[in-house]
């Protein structure tokens, strides 16, 4: 129903988020699409987002061509926001110049009522959230300004015959106050948009474009990884088509301590999805032996991941008689969204996807069909899908876990230690217990512990030892690329340190992480 133009903003996201809170479908594409792909969709309103440029700039991007006249004669409304607003000036014959001060952060407007954008606000003033260096100097023919900032640059415009209105600052950030009431408005007030949008008819939605995708008789394969987006996306495409779908789930030798039982239990169980579970560990340990340096250890894991699925596969083709033809995945929207490049970069739009996005790597080429019935969700959305479906939520609050697994926070060769790995699942487990119990699990991205290839000298029972160092790390993150560390209290410290000394006879010393992202990342290696 709304379809967001991308420009390059860093809060495009963010405006189709608001959009869904509203339960309005909404979507994004390439500032510099067709016409025929805007049209597509068949909008009920047309958002044109933020971006770095400035459209005076040489070579800057600019709406589809026929843009305007397709939403006049269809009567599609328009919303610029930001670099929008400026597109809609500059495209329809108004001036924008360059501001004599630039414009950032929280600052006061006062906005006109009259403004259907504004018409049941009980203030003409409100916080809004600027970030802009160009101005709308002259508007074009029947437009009208409908907000001024405190120094008196022109902070909203309307043509209200046309329905085509503009925001110079930024509606769907928290710090504009009002800002979502306004985009509530520019959705039902101008564009009649319906509340249709929630996650049952997202569900009901996907499960028909799985059924039609997949068909009555392909088999389609799926590699679980233990994780939120892989375990959401099986359970979706087992509704659709049963027990045509095979999963997969590999142990490597490198899971969190008993993962293998609860991931079995949770699927065949309680989810009552068939997996087929292949224990690799063996082989997966005889080729990391040896290997410390951190990117071949990574490498040698995805390769090894990818032999397995293969064979997984030709005996699947084998037991069933013909191929399964598609492969599911859990990539979610953020990892598809196609973004602007960087202004200068010389790019045109590319299609970014995260290189973690998917279980073990899997390559196309592997001859499948890609189902990927997450593509329009976000992770919040994703979580509430899976709960929907009946996915427990003590799995769906599942923090994080690295495709590598521990082979990432056994530093080194993680054979070196024949009992690494055993040490590491129990002192991990002992730790996160405990942060399920003093109820700090939810507030934290992701918490771990690190196994170190080194002894410490310690004193248990009157006796000197010589045994391990393990580290604990926790974090808070919004995505995982920026982060800071958690701060526990010195008790819950002590507490950890304690049980993991006691319960654990390798361990004699816990040490805590206590740096942020960066410099650190998140994992030790
Ligand atoms: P870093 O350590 O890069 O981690 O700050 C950021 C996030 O990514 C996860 N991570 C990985 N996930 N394969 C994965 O699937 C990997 O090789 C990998 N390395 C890091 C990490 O757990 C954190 O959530």
């Amino acid at each position: 129903q709304c379809v967001i133009l991308d420009y390059g903003s860093q809060y495009t996201q963010l405006i189709a988020r608001r959009v869904r809170e509203q339960s309005v479908y909404s979507m994004i594409v390439p500032g510099d699409s067709t016409l025929e792909r805007v049209t597509s969709y068949k909008p009920r309103l047309v958002v044109l987002s933020g971006g770095p440029n400035s459209v005076m700039a040489e070579g800057a991007p600019t709406v589809p061509d026929g843009l305007f006249e397709y939403c006049a004669s269809e009567q599609v409304p328009v919303l610029g926001i930001c670099y929008g607003l400026q597109l809609i000036v500059h495209s329809l014959g108004g001036e924008v110049v360059a501001g004599e001060t630039r414009e950032y952060g929280r600052m006061e407007v006062t906005t006109d009522l009259k403004s259907l954008l504004y018409h049941d606000e009980h203030s003409d003033k409100q916080m809004v959230w600027m970030s802009h260096g160009d101005v709308a100097k002259t508007l074009p023919d029947g437009f009208r300004v409908v907000g001024r900032s405190s120094t008196g640059a022109v902070v909203a415009i309307e043509h209200a015959e046309r329905r085509i209105y503009g925001l110079q600052y930024h509606p769907e950030v928290m710090h504009s106050e009002r800002g979502v009431e306004t985009l509530r408005r520019a959705l039902f007030d101008v564009a009649k948009c319906d509340r249709s949008w929630d996650m049952q008819s997202a569900l009901d939605s996907q499960l028909a474009t799985i059924r039609t995708k997949i068909g009555n008789t392909k088999h389609a394969v799926c590699a679980l990884s233990g994780g939120v987006d892989s375990a959401v996306a099986a359970t979706l495409v087992h509704k659709a088509i049963g027990d045509r779908l095979h999963c997969v789930f590999v142990d490597n030798g490198l899971l969190r301590y008993k993962e293998q039982e609860r991931v079995r239990q949770m699927f065949k169980e309680h989810l009552h999805l068939p997996v087929t579970i292949i224990d690799a560990s063996e082989r997966q340990l005889t080729k990391l032996k040896g290997v410390s340096d951190p990117e071949k250890k990574r490498k040698a894991i995805g390769a090894e991941f990818i032999a397995i699925f293969q064979e997984f596969a030709e005996k699947l083709e084998r037991d069933l008689g013909h191929k399964a033809e598609f492969l599911v995945q859990g990539t979610l929207y953020p990892d598809v969204i196609e973004s602007c490049p960087p202004p200068g970069s010389g790019q045109k739009h590319s299609h970014v996807i995260k290189s973690h996005h998917n279980v073990g790597g899997l390559p196309e080429k592997l001859g499948f069909d890609l189902v990927e019935p997450l593509r329009w969700l976000f992770k919040d959305e994703v979580r509430k899908l899976g709960l929907l479906m009946g996915v427990p939520e003590v799995f769906i609050k599942r923090h994080p876990f690295p495709g590598p697994g521990l082979a990432v926070r056994c530093l080194g060769d993680v054979t070196a230690e024949p009992r690494a790995l055993d040490v590491l699942r129990d002192v991990d487990e002992i730790f996160i217990n405990a942060l399920r119990e003093f109820d700090l699990y939810d507030q934290i991205w992701q918490a771990f512990a690190v196994f170190l290839p080194i002894k410490s000298v310690g004193v248990q029972g009157d006796q000197r030892s010589h045994k391990h160092v393990v580290g604990l790390r926790a974090i808070t993150s919004s995505d995982g690329m920026t982060a800071d560390w958690f701060r526990f209290s010195g008790d819950f410290l002590a507490e950890v340190s304690n049980r993991i000394t006691n319960q654990v006879s390798d361990v004699n010393r816990v040490v805590y992480d206590i740096t942020s992202k960066p410099p650190s990342t998140v994992e030790w290696e």
